[in-house]
């Protein structure tokens, strides 16, 4: 079994990490292409070192441009790549640009397409990324979801046949990386440790790009009556340059971007995590910090449901944080860290060979 995996941006190497593993204990064969949405050293190379993902076969280096540009130059990129693969089945991993652009390219060649992470939803259209789920969904031959719920929106917009429920690789990863963690240093700073810190990222779209909301959230942060590690990701970075906004105010201290093991170290340690991402809120979960999403929904909502996660305006942060009281569950809406084998195992049972 022939299986090129397209991936680009940083969560995609994480869940690519455990499929390559259980890829190879299945014996495929494993192509790996990177699109290159995501190219300073700390968004991509630490990750393939850190999580031991073989190199990239193919890097694509299409970098930062305009949406519908990114989209279209990583499609244009890939048809040549794609057309001699020979694949059994094109992997897409979660819901960017580069997830989209290979979904579509993939089916223009009549491959194959799985889609891992699929049936997620926000509903709310404004997100590039809840275009890139559903369309991706649509497209793809198999829908590999990650959570019952997942099933549920899959088999409301009628693709049950196509969907296997495999469980969140992200969280075989998670758990593997908390326990090789354990006994090292923490990467966060002792005066930070001392007086008990949250771990804060902002990066979507809708949190960054209007300045006057940016300028909330950051002035939310900076009324927190603790310190806060704020992961700052080069779109936070950039637009808060463009948009004269700063930083480091309050008790807010500015990191680069963590590798994935100081990350998870970082949260384990924390008192309670502020973000806008999705991989960090179910990571939060699965670390029993408590969460804070600035958002106005979640595709994770068993966090929610459970009580680890509570949805927030900038200007309720403060509120929200000092709420935060979850009680202790040992439920488990992700799996139990085995879903990589469970991908494998889907993969090899619906392999087609050519699509009509
Ligand atoms: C993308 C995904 C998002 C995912 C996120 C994870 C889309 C539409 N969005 O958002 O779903 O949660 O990745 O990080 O695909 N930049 C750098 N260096 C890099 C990468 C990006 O400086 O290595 C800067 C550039 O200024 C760029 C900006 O970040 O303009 C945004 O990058 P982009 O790839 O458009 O999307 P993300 O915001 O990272």
């Amino acid at each position: 079994m022939k299986i090129v995996s397209v991936v680009g941006a940083r969560p995609q190497f994480v869940k690519l990490a455990p499929v390559a593993r259980a890829l190879d204990a299945a014996g495929a064969e494993h192509v790996i292409v990177h699109t290159g949405q995501h190219y300073d050293a700390a968004m991509s190379d630490v990750f393939f070192d850190d999580l031991a993902i073989p190199v990239p076969d193919v890097h694509l280096g299409v970098g930062s441009l305009r949406h519908g540009a990114q989209t279209g130059a990583m499609l244009a990129a890939l048809e040549p790549v794609l057309a001699g693969s020979d694949a059994d089945w094109v992997l897409v991993y979660g819901d960017t640009n580069s997830t989209l652009a290979a979904a579509v390219a993939a089916v223009k060649l009549h491959l194959p397409v799985a889609h891992l992470e699929a049936g997620l939803r926000s509903f709310n259209r404004r997100m590039p990324e809840e275009h890139n789920r559903v369309l991706t969904d649509h497209a793809a031959d198999l829908l590999l979801a990650p959570t019952g719920t997942a099933m549920a929106h899959l088999a409301s917009e009628g693709l049950s046949a196509r969907s296997v429920l495999v469980g969140d690789v992200m969280t075989d990863v998670c758990l593997r990386t908390r326990d090789q963690v354990a006994d090292r240093p923490s990467p966060v700073p002792e005066d930070l440790r001392e007086s008990g810190y949250v771990v804060a990222t902002v990066h979507r779209a809708e949190n960054t790009d209007d300045p006057q909301r940016l300028a909330a959230v950051c002035e939310a942060l900076a009324q927190l009556p603790v310190p806060v590690l704020l992961l700052a990701h080069p779109r936070l970075v950039a637009r808060a340059r463009e948009h004269g906004v700063p930083l480091d105010r309050g008790r807010v201290r500015v990191s680069p971007p963590l590798p994935y093991p100081q990350t998870v170290a970082a949260l384990v340690g924390a008192r309670a995590v502020v973000t806008d991402s999705g991989g960090l809120q179910k990571e939060a979960f699965l670390l029993r910090t408590p969460c804070v999403t600035l958002r106005t929904e979640t595709e994770w909502t068993e966090t929610v449901d459970l009580g680890w996660n509570v949805l927030a305006e900038p200007a309720d942060l403060p509120r929200a944080l000092a709420g935060l009281d979850p009680a202790p569950t040992d439920a488990t809406p992700y799996g139990a860290g085995d879903a990589a084998s469970a991908v494998a195992t889907a993969l090899a049972a619906r392999r087609v060979t050519a699509r009509v």
